[in-house]
């Protein structure tokens, strides 16, 4: 078992050092933010992430993992440094690295042994070359310093599942004894390890988040037309999946994608490939698309109302998918504001990202304390997260709580035939309105 250090403990830092410890590996954490470590030291996570905390407590009662703002001491006896922290974006959807160019000057400044740096961050392809420049530049010692990209290809809410049941972990080095070290690191996890060089490796988590997003627009495109000539993009979708060449995931239509990943990485990836004087017409077309569909269910509504001035609204689900309580680019943030702009009374409810939305959503969107409490009275619903307390919700409640029960369903949570049997009108993706008064 191996000596780690894992710089950043924001999303992917925090369960990267969890999980390494997790398998018997002594893992540092370092970070800048003194509060932040201090709560985390006595076993508090900064995020929401199922069965994080319970794993945090264990290791670090059993002197597995420990938590330091201090950079000596954090790297004193590492063999390996990760390096995890966030690449926000430029003005121009580029990544801006002002945080791994710190980072690596801190390495360079304080590492005095031979050491391996692994970057997990979502980086572009070239980024891990400039580290080792950052890092050679600052070092007081003559030390060997290898580069690896092992990029994570973690979901938020299932990001402790999905690290010890990925399809594939990715090594990028040119090294062949940082390539042996970090296979060794890996190994306890049992997830297939596929070694290649530095910038295939950036290049492969930028490329497999642009498809998944393309797969996302592309059904959501193909719902616009289901609805137009009467098919059912459920059952299109799976009978699409059914064929093993395309697969049955990420073909849930909806309101489009969110999230701190995929908005961002296909942002960034067309400007890495402007930046070499291409064009990357299909990703540019699958940010437009799934800008138009966040805004779908008010196009709807305008379409039902004619006007939403005045309307009382309902927006059940803040979070940018169930089990999260992050509400980074979550469509609530667009959806939200265009109702205000319309003249709409918005009220808000999610099951745990209430807070989170607080800190960035117009003043005026109220929020109830649960979801029969935001119902009351509304003149129509918009559901924009899948969270098992919607999907289970007992369709007849709808009629008790609101004037009369229209519901635009932004992810699809009923069965068709459920909504049949109800005084409800409902619109969905891509399947037929029910209009049953
Ligand atoms: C994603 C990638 O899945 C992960 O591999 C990467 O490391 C980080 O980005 P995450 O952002 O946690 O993970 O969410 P994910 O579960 O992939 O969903 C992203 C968005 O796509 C959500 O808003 C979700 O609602 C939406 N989505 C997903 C759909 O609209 N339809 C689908 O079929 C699947």
């Amino acid at each position: 078992m191996r000596n780690l250090a894992v710089i950043g403990t924001g999303y992917v830092g925090l369960v990267t050092g969890v999980c390494l410890s997790e398998v018997g590996h002594h893992v540092v954490c370092i970070d800048v933010d003194e509060e932040k470590v201090k709560k985390m030291k006595s076993g508090i996570p900064p995020i929401f992430e199922p069965g994080l905390e319970e794993l945090m407590i264990k290791n670090i009662k059993n002197g597995q993992l420990h938590f330091t703002t201090d950079y000596t001491e954090g790297l004193k006896n590492a063999e390996v440094i990760y390096i995890t922290v966030g690449t926000p974006q430029n003005i121009d959807g580029s990544a801006d690295l002002k945080y791994i160019k710190q980072v690596a000057k801190d390495i360079g400044l304080h590492v005095t042994h031979d050491v391996i740096v692994a970057t997990k961050s979502t980086v572009p392809v070239g980024t891990n070359e400039l580290v080792h420049k950052i890092i050679q530049e600052n070092l007081k010692e003559n030390v060997q310093i290898d580069i690896v990209s092992n990029p994570e290809f973690l979901r938020e809410g299932f990001a402790i599942y999905d690290t010890f049941n990925n399809d594939r972990t990715v090594i990028g080095t040119s090294q062949d004894h940082a390539a042996k070290i970090m296979t060794e690191i890996n190994q306890p996890f049992n997830v297939p390890i596929f070694i290649t060089d530095i910038r295939s490796a950036e290049m492969i988590k930028y490329a497999s988040n642009a498809f998944l997003a393309t797969k996302i627009s592309f059904i959501n495109e193909i719902a616009l037309i289901c609805e137009k000539i009467g098919a059912n993009v459920d059952d299109v979708a799976y009978g699409m999946g059914q064929d093993s060449r395309i697969g049955p995931k990420f073909l849930d239509a909806g309101i489009g994608y969110g999230g701190s990943c995929f908005p961002k990485d296909s942002i960034a990836l067309v400007k890495m490939a402007e930046n070499v004087n291409h064009s990357f017409k299909i990703l540019n077309s699958v940010i437009e698309i799934n800008k138009k569909q966040q805004m779908i269910l008010v196009e709807k509504a305008k379409e039902r109302f004619g006007s939403l001035k005045g309307k009382k609204c309902a927006m059940l689900g803040l979070s940018f998918k169930p089990n999260t309580d992050d509400v980074r680019e979550s469509a609530c943030i667009y959806i939200s504001k265009r109702l205000i702009d319309e003249g709409a009374e918005v009220s808000a409810y999610d099951p745990i990202a209430i807070e989170n939305a607080k800190k960035i959503l117009d003043s005026k969107v109220k929020y109830g304390a649960n979801m029969e409490e935001t119902l009351q009275d509304t003149d129509f619903v918009f559901i924009l997260t899948d969270w098992k307390e919607f999907i289970d919700f007992p369709l007849d409640k709808f009629s008790d709580l609101m004037k009369f029960p229209i519901i635009f369903d932004g992810r699809n949570c009923y069965n068709l035939e459920d909504v049949k049997q109800y005084p409800i009108e409902y619109h969905s993706i891509g399947r037929a309105s029910i209009i049953n008064k």
